[in-house]
């Protein structure tokens, strides 16, 4: 008999076929046993009779619990009123293992706990539905890049210097020497883009962010892609395809995910590029119409970011932030004292910040000036100038953040449900 798997399900209707997972529920109504079989692409329904099923299988199906491991034979049928249009009569079943107490139950359990059981959690249609579209989005944009005919090269993880801020950075002890664990791959697209033109990195960032919010891991991944002879306005372009791309694309692949998840589908459809844009200054002046208090010069908060990406209904942009509140690399923007060429891509519905970008320095007086400026060890930064000193030319990117994106397109409130084994401030287990 034929090892299929749910999602291939539709193609064997009136066919035998073995199913190989978990029991993830079961009840009985009078002589008929429900089973919810689920095998990792999808949940069926497996209904067990006197009738159709093996004598020995019936009487097991009593003793199984929630998790079992279990190989299932029987007929797919089409039945309307199944979430998936198809049934299973199940002939027999088999139990690999069958234990008591599985921890996680259809009762609620609170976020301690269940954090604490992460590598059971995930096997729960919530979490298991957010981490399928997260695959979706990771393959939309490497497709959407790899098809503008970008390259992947991997920047490393163990650095000498600090790329976003000394305030976040973990430390390694290299064979005696001090390194740093990267907070991005950028410095290093910078190199690889002066050798290939167009690239991308994709890989974990880590930053010790010490304060507990619903959108920081320490440990999050980057995609971040980086172009030579490019401007603020190239950056923008691509991180707005991107968006645009990755939603319709989980949109077409990722439907019964998102039901599950009881995501509103309509106000994704809706998202299309060019997204509105503001410059730094009307933002800060909206934020305090909206509410929230901040002053001119200051970064956005939690809170003040949230209710300007409330006040939206499409992804929105920030560009040309001041210098002060950027890292050492941002082109300075010549037409604006103290701005940068830089934007933020965010995302409506209060999600805020999901991509963040712009135009690198590429003068080498000016990139040397902010390394001093802001105390930062100029021999660690050697190599990096050496990119402006030969061959310099204008150049830039982002990176845009996944779990940032998943729980947008998600719906998931908390950016600890959007990666397999979140990493957070006083959390490393499991
Ligand atoms: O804005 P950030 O700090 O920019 C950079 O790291 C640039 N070097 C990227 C580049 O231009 N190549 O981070 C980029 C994105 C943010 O917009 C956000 O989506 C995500 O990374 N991010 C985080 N996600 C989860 N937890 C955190 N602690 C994050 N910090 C940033
Ligand atoms: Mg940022």
């Amino acid at each position: 008999m034929k090892w299929v798997y749910i999602e291939d399900i539709s193609k064997y209707v009136g066919k035998e076929v073995e199913l190989r997972g978990w029991l993830h529920n079961k009840r009985s109504s009078g002589g008929i046993r429900f089973l919810l079989i689920r095998d990792g692409t999808g949940v069926i329904q497996g209904v067990a009779s006197k009738k159709d099923t093996e004598k020995k299988s019936f009487s097991l199906i009593n003793d199984l619990n929630q998790e079992a491991s279990i190989v299932v034979k029987g007929k797919v049928r089409e039945e309307k009123r199944s979430p998936i249009g198809f049934e299973l009569t199940i002939n027999s079943i088999q139990a690999i293992q069958n234990q008591k107490d599985y921890p996680i139950t259809p009762k609620s359990h609170g976020v301690d706990f269940l954090l604490q059981n992460r590598h059971l959690w995930i096997r729960s249609k919530l979490q298991w539905a957010v981490l399928r579209v997260r695959a979706e989005i990771i393959r939309a944009v490497e497709d959407y890049l790899w098809n503008k005919g970008f390259l992947k090269l991997d920047a490393p993880i163990f650095t000498p210097s600090a790329c976003e801020g000394t305030t976040t950075l973990f430390s390694a002890d290299y064979f005696g020497e001090k390194a740093y664990l990267s907070q991005s791959g950028q410095l290093y697209n910078e190199a690889t883009c002066m050798a290939f033109g167009r690239v991308y990195c994709f890989g974990p960032s880590l930053r010790a962010e010490k304060s507990k919010t619903r959108r920081h891991l320490t440990e999050f991944w980057q995609v971040e892609p980086e172009m030579a002879y490019a401007y603020l306005e190239d950056a923008i372009k691509l991180a707005e395809g991107m968006v645009e791309y990755t939603v319709h694309r989980v949109l077409k692949n990722r439907q019964r995910e998102l039901d599950t998840l009881e995501r509103d589908r309509n106000l994704l459809s809706s998202i299309s590029a060019p997204f509105p844009r503001i410059r730094y200054e009307e933002a800060v002046k909206r934020v305090n119409e909206l509410g929230e208090s901040m002053k001119l010069g200051e970064d956005f908060g939690a809170p003040q970011e949230t209710v300007l990406a409330e006040s939206y209904d499409s992804p929105f942009m920030i560009t040309h932030f001041p210098e002060d509140i950027k890292a050492f690399y941002m082109r300075k923007d010549l037409s604006t004292s103290g701005r940068t060429l830089s934007f933020d891509l965010l995302a409506p519905e209060g999600y805020g910040e999901i991509v963040g970008g712009g135009e690198r320095e590429f003068d080498i007086e000016r990139l040397r000036e902010s390394i001093q400026q802001r105390n930062l060890p100029m021999e660690a930064f050697k190599w990096y100038l050496d990119l402006r000193e030969y061959g310099s030319v204008p150049h830039a990117g982002f990176g845009l953040g996944i779990e940032r994106i998943v729980a947008w397109i998600c719906g998931v409130k908390h950016i600890r449900e959007t990666i397999p084994f979140p990493r957070m401030l006083g959390r490393i287990y499991p």
